[in-house]
């Protein structure tokens, strides 16, 4: 069995964290799209992503834009929203 080998900027990406409050990764969340997952809810059902304090503010776009994009990693820089408001500041 041959497995392909990750560009530096792949595993990057893989290890980046989407849903900063629950702490899990984009390569998990595209993981869950590859395995069927095709809409945010499901996604976070299958990761446990969206459940934390910003109730998925922050990373619900970014996993939009990872079932847009077939679960396939994000490479370029993206980031996820974060306001003070969302810590009650
Ligand atoms: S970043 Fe995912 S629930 Fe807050």
């Amino acid at each position: 069995m041959t497995e392909k080998k990750l560009s530096i900027e792949e595993i990057k990406a893989k290890i980046k964290i989407v849903c900063i409050c629950k702490g899990i990764k984009q390569g998990r969340i595209c993981e869950a799209i590859q395995k069927g997952a095709n809409s945010v809810e499901k996604v976070n059902k299958q990761t446990g992503s969206g459940d934390g304090g910003c109730k998925a503010t922050r990373c619900g776009p970014v996993i939009k834009k990872l079932i847009e994009n077939k679960g396939k990693v994000i490479l370029e820089p993206y980031e996820t929203k974060i306001d003070d408001d969302d810590y009650g500041f």
